[in-house]
């Protein structure tokens, strides 16, 4: 074969190059970033090839901007996971002005403070990026890990190092262990300049900051990530071997000292009045600062009192995050669409003329319910205004009559499910004699609409979170009859074996994304109990009810024996109903779950394929793990509130009432008919000093 003309091919080879480099980009950008592939595997490894073997034919190609390093990652490299050693956090929110002086008097009332005992909280900005958890060892950064679920993150330490800002050594005297946690973001010019690269390379465009922060973090190439602009702030921290300080504020200094960027705009306040101050503060800045923020912080700056604060589910006590005021913009509602949700609910949602609010796209709005849409006197057609807060799904503030067009009619609510023609009713609450505000398809069991929304839950996140099942897929499999119930889901690899249409055939799959899904199927044939309770989808159990019954019950087979014997009156009822947190909703809920055959049947296919982990024992060290605790009468060095949280922090269950499950009584002054009672029972017995003695590990 004749030599190529090396010049003369340059140009065209850099054409080509440029053309892959930008195709590659938006393949990997569908793969990873919207979990939506356009061609299959083996199209897309033809690419790389091409690709690389321009780069091997003219190695001026291959320049830093390249995507060449990439190569080696085949689009089945995922990040390693890491799980957290001290879960990471999420913040309760406050939207109103007057909810700051409630969030306040909530924290002294916990602690029994005075309204004139001094009480002292940080308040700084609420940065708009994503959580990273960083882990210094003998002042070395060892390791980088995403958020996540919250517990488990993404490995991103090689990603990390490539951030200018975040030292990969400490400087003075920090302890042996930190892990630092802050937000990493992008400022405002940056975005705009990078959206501008990505313009002009044909590649998608960042809706926001936040997102191409994300997205710049979250490369499976390092080199992509260095290429882009990064920050970061150091706001909490995880594991600490020896705490460096005693309180927010100055916890905040001594990642200052270490090197690390803080946040100028932390401030201490002694008052509601002071945070609410300083809010405005930060809130007349918000325009000229160079990156986004969303609200404000505010965290309790003693770490002792943070400590005896503690957490409700996943949210700490002492802290909140005071949101700014949610942005609006007017547009005309083009539909009322009726989704069936899992549980039958019917919800109305919004379809508007696409409009941009606060720099995102808005096309879909929720209506909540039926009575929303009658509150609002909301017609198709009408100009409405709309709000979107944060991540919070948007809203239908308003309509503009003055600009209700002529021949609009009045909306009438289906009163059969779309989807599967059931009647749609509203139940009435037999002890409150209300209607319920949702009207609910009665199909349960024919509707596809609640079955599919039932899959969607039992894989999402914090449920079965099987990487490469996602929405899209459920409705996809579902529809063509692939997956009907959750057992299918482990059956699906087998009976691929065995099919002539064979998924690897399919639009959007390749051999490499086809093992992949196989592969993290079987990695969740094991999975922690309270997932897996709550991937069930019992009304009224959510995540932390999941953990709460995973807690009490320690194995699947406990609950499922207690649950199926509670009938109404039943020890068993009385023992659910029991448990701190659930009360008698939520114990006929999950009665009459297992009292549904069909729910049983699925249940014993599902766990031919499943093992739900027994519950690891929290806390184990302590006196009380395991433990049944009941409180009564009045206690001096605390609320009973924060005696209860404290319990739940050893690993304790505390109960309302004294039955033949409680293993201490702890009795104040004026205990009454419980202490008789658990005298009578031979339950052991102490008073809240001997409690304190026990809880302090003495
Ligand atoms: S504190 C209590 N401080 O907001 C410890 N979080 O909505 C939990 N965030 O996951 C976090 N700026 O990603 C804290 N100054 C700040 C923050 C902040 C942004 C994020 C963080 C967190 C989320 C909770």
């Amino acid at each position: 074969m004749k030599k190529p003309n090396r010049k003369l091919d340059f140009e065209q080879a850099r054409a080509e190059h440029a053309r892959l480099g930008a195709e590659i980009a938006r393949h990997d950008e569908l793969y990873y970033r919207e979990d939506a592939p356009a061609i299959s595997d083996a199209e897309y490894d033809a690419l790389r090839r091409r690709y690389e073997a321009l780069e091997k034919e003219f190695p001026e190609l291959a320049t830093g901007e390249s995507l060449s390093e990439k190569v080696g990652a085949a689009p089945s490299e995922k990040f390693a996971k890491i799980r957290h050693k001290v879960p990471v956090l999420s913040l309760g929110n406050i939207f109103a002005d007057v909810e700051v002086e409630e969030f306040v008097a909530r924290i002294r009332r916990f602690l029994g403070l005075s309204p004139d005992a001094p009480l002292a909280l940080t308040a700084e900005p609420k940065i708009d990026g994503l959580s990273c958890s960083l882990r210094y060892e003998e002042g070395r950064l060892v390791l980088a890990a995403t958020r996540g679920d919250g517990y488990e993150g993404e490995d991103v330490t090689a990603n990390v190092k490539t951030i200018g800002e975040i030292p990969h050594r400490l400087k003075g005297h920090p302890p042996s262990v930190l892990e630092v946690r802050g937000e990493v973001y992008m400022t405002r010019t940056d975005f705009a300049a990078l959206n501008a690269r990505q313009a002009e390379a044909g590649k998608p465009l960042f809706a926001n900051p936040r997102n191409s922060a994300a997205g710049s973090l979250r490369q499976l190439d390092p080199a992509i990530t260095a290429g882009r602009p990064l920050h970061f702030f150091a706001y909490a921290w995880g594991e600490v071997s020896q705490m460096p300080a005693s309180t927010q504020m100055s916890m905040i200094e001594a990642f200052k000292h270490y090197g690390l960027p803080t946040n100028p705009l932390t401030k201490l306040c002694h008052s509601a009045a002071e945070l609410l101050h300083h809010y405005h503060e930060i809130e007349n800045q918000r325009a000229a600062l160079p990156y986004d923020i969303d609200g404000v912080v505010y965290k309790v700056d003693s770490l002792a009192l943070q400590d005896r604060l503690g957490f409700v589910s996943r949210a700490p006590r002492w802290a909140a995050a005071h949101k700014f005021p949610a942005e609006q913009a007017t547009t005309i509602l083009r539909d009322i669409e009726i989704q069936v949700g899992r549980t039958g609910a019917m919800t109305p949602v919004a379809r508007l003329d696409p409009v941009t609010v606060g720099g995102v796209v808005v096309a879909n709005a929720t209506l909540h319910n039926e009575d929303e849409i009658k509150r609002l006197k909301v017609r198709i057609g009408d100009t409405v205004r709309i709000q979107r807060a944060g991540d919070v799904i948007p809203q239908i503030v308003e309509v503009l009559f003055d600009k209700r067009p002529e021949g609009t009619e009045e909306y009438k609510f289906p009163e059969h499910c779309p989807i599967c023609g059931s009647d749609a009713v509203r139940e009435t609450d037999p002890k409150t004699g209300r209607k319920d505000v949702v009207r609910r398809c009665t199909g349960t069991l024919i509707c596809p609409a609640q079955a599919v929304e039932r899959l969607k839950h039992f894989v999402s996140r914090n449920a079965f979170d099987i990487e490469g099942l996602g929405e899209k897929q459920i409705d996809q499999f579902y529809r063509e009859g692939l997956i009907r119930r959750p057992a299918d889901i482990f059956t699906l690899a087998e009976r691929d074996k065995r099919s002539t249409e064979k998924l690897v055939a399919r639009e959007g799959y390749g051999e490499t994304s086809v093992r992949n899904l196989f592969a993290a199927i079987d990695a969740r044939r094991e999975i922690p109990l309270n997932r897996f309770i709550f991937a069930l989808g019992i009304r009224h159990v959510g995540e932390t009810n999941a953990r709460r019954l995973a807690r009490h019950f320690g194995t699947f087979e406990a609950l499922r024996a207690t649950a199926r014997a509670a009938k109404e009156g039943t020890d068993a009822r009385a023992e659910i109903d029991n448990i701190e947190g659930l009360g008698e909703v939520v114990a006929e809920a999950i009665a009459d779950f297992f009292a549904e055959k069909h729910n049983e049947d699925e249940l014993d296919a599902l766990l031919q394929h499943v093992t739900p982990l027994p519950m690891e024992e929290v806390a184990a060290t302590s006196p009380v793990s395991g433990k049944t605790v009941v409180f009564t009468g009045s206690l001096e060095h605390m609320t009973r509130e924060e005696a209860k949280a404290q319990a739940e922090r050893l690993g304790a269950k505390v109960a309302a009432s004294v039955s033949s499950k409680t293993d201490l009584v702890v009795a104040g002054p004026g205990a009454g008919s419980k202490l008789a009672k658990a005298r009578e029972l031979g339950i052991k017995t102490i008073d809240e000093a001997e409690w304190l003695k026990l809880a302090s590990g003495e």
